[in-house]
């Protein structure tokens, strides 16, 4: 089969599209468990609610996006739109202060 020189250059686009996605919102493992000092089940819970409950609006911004204290404002600014508890803030800070590197 001919794909031809646009046809590859569609495919690189979706390949890169799913790269993006896929590495945005990092999944969570052992190591990173033992360098937040936090547990797997506290860091996949926190994973598992941003995906569920901050992906209605727009698109989930990554962990890495922000600092520590901006990551508290940004949540405790959305915790009105998302409808969601107290536990699930702490969550969710959990998990994306854990995985933003700083
Ligand atoms: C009901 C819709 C809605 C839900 C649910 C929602 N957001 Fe948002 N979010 C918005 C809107 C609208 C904006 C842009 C305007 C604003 O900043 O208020 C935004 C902006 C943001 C921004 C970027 C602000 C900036 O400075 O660019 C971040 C980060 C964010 N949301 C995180 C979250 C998180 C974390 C959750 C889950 C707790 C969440 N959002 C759930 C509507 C929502």
């Amino acid at each position: 089969m001919r794909v031809g020189r646009i046809g590859i250059w569609i495919v690189l686009g979706m390949v890169m599209g799913a790269l993006a996605c896929s590495t945005a919102i990092p999944r969570v493992g052992p190591a990173d468990a033992e360098r937040t000092g936090l547990s797997m089940d506290t860091l996949l819970a926190g994973r598992d609610i941003y995906i569920t409950k901050c992906s209605g609006c727009h698109v989930l911004y990554a962990p890495q996006e922000y600092p520590d204290h901006a990551w508290l404002d940004q949540v405790m600014a959305m915790k009105v739109k998302a409808l969601i508890s107290e536990r699930d803030v702490e969550l969710i800070l959990a998990y994306v202060r854990g995985m933003n590197g700083a």
